[in-house]
C-alpha cells in the first residue's frame, strides 16, 4: 500500500495499536461534517430528510441554500418565497417532495391572501396537478352554475364568502369578474376530480397539498453516497462537497481504493 494514502486512517490506527488499552476510540472521530451530516433529521412528523435539504440537527452544509426544513410542533416545514408549506413526503430516488400550504391546514379563511409561487430555478410543478383557485369578497349578482354554494370566512371579525372552483371549469371565469380577491392553490388533479365528483370535500383536497420537483441534480450525491460519503455543500466556494469520514472531498467522491487500481 501506498504510504501516503489513508494519514488519518493510519494515525488512528497507530493510536489505537500503540495505547490500545487506555485510549477511548473517540480520539479517532470521524470529520465532524461526516458525522453531524450522517445524522437522521430530528423531527417526528417524516422519516428521512436527506440532500438538498437540511435543517434542524443537519447543519446547512448538509444541503443547498433554499433547502431548509424546520420543524414546528413536529411538523416538517419548507419556507418557498415566503410562503410556509408543510412537508408531507419527500422522496430522493424521484427528486419530488409533497408539500400542502400551512395556512390552509383545515382551513379555507388565511389571514393573509397570496397565491402559491415558486422558486423555479429551485423547484417546478410536479404533473397531475390541478390549480385550484378559492374566491373571497364575491358580489353575486347572478347565479353562477356548477359552484358550491358560498363557505363563509370569518377574517379579521367579519364575516366574507368565499367559493372555490377548478382551474378551466367555467365557474373560474364567472368567480374571477365577481369575486374581489381570490388566491391560487394547486392540487392534484385526481383529488380535483373527486372534489368535482363530490366524493371528497375542499379541506381534505387542500390537505393532500401537491408535488414538486427538485430541480438540483441529485447525481453528484448518488454517487457521494455509493462510495461511501454523506452529501454536502460548501458555501464559500459554492460547491457540491463529498463529506467523507476522514476529510470534506473536492472529488466529490471518497475513494477507498488507490486510484488506477
Ligand atoms: C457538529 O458535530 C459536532 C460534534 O460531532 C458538534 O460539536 C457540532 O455542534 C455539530 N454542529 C455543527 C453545526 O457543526
Ligand atoms: C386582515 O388584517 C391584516 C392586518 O390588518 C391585513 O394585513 C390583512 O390583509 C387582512 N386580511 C383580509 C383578508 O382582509
Ligand atoms: C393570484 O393570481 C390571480 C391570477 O393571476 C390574481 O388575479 C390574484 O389577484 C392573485 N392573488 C393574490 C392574493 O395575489
Ligand atoms: C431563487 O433561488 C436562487 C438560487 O438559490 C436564488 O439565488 C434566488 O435569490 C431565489 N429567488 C428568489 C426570488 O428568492
Ligand atoms: C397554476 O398556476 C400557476 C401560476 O399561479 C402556474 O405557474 C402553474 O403552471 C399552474 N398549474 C397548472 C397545473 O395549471
Ligand atoms: C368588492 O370591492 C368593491 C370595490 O372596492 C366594494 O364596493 C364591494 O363591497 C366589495 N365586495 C365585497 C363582497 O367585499
Ligand atoms: C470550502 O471551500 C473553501 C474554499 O475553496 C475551502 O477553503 C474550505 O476548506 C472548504 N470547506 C470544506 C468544509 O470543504
Amino acid at each position: 500500500m501506498h504510504p501516503n494514502l489513508f494519514p488519518t486512517t493510519v494515525l488512528c490506527i497507530l493510536i489505537v495499536l500503540i495505547f490500545s488499552i487506555n485510549v477511548p476510540t473517540t480520539l479517532c472521530l470521524d470529520d465532524f461534517h461526516y458525522t453531524n451530516c450522517s445524522q437522521n433529521f430530528d423531527c417526528s412528523g417524516i422519516e428521512t430528510v436527506n440532500y438538498p435539504f437540511w435543517g434542524v440537527n443537519r447543519p446547512d452544509y448538509c444541503g443547498l441554500p433554499g433547502f431548509e426544513v424546520t420543524c414546528q410542533d413536529d411538523v416538517p416545514m419548507i419556507t418557498m418565497m415566503q410562503g410556509e408549506y408543510r412537508v408531507i413526503n419527500i422522496a430522493s430516488a424521484t427528486s419530488t417532495l409533497q408539500v400542502a400550504r400551512e395556512d390552509y391546514w383545515g382551513n379555507i379563511c388565511p389571514q393573509y391572501f397570496y397565491n402559491t409561487t415558486l422558486n423555479f430555478s429551485l423547484f417546478n410543478y410536479a404533473s397531475g396537478l390541478m390549480n385550484l383557485t378559492i374566491f373571497y369578497k364575491c358580489n353575486l349578482y347572478q347565479e353562477i352554475p356548477n359552484v358550491p354554494s358560498a363557505l363563509s370566512c370569518p377574517i379579521n371579525g367579519t364575516n366574507i364568502n368565499a367559493y372555490y372552483a377548478v382551474t378551466g371549469s367555467t365557474a373560474v371565469q364567472g368567480l374571477r369578474v365577481m369575486c374581489n380577491s381570490s388566491v391560487i392553490v394547486p392540487i392534484f388533479e385526481s383529488v380535483a376530480q373527486a372534489l368535482v365528483a363530490g366524493s371528497t370535500n375542499i379541506f381534505d383536497a387542500l390537505d393532500e397539498g401537491f408535488e414538486l420537483q427538485w430541480r438540483p441534480s441529485n447525481d453528484q450525491c448518488n454517487t457521494c453516497m455509493v462510495s461511501g460519503g454523506q452529501c454536502g455543500y460548501n458555501r464559500t466556494s459554492s460547491q457540491f462537497t463529498c463529506f467523507c469520514k476522514d476529510q470534506p472531498s473536492n472529488a466529490a467522491v471518497c475513494s477507498s481504493k488507490p486510484s488506477g487500481m
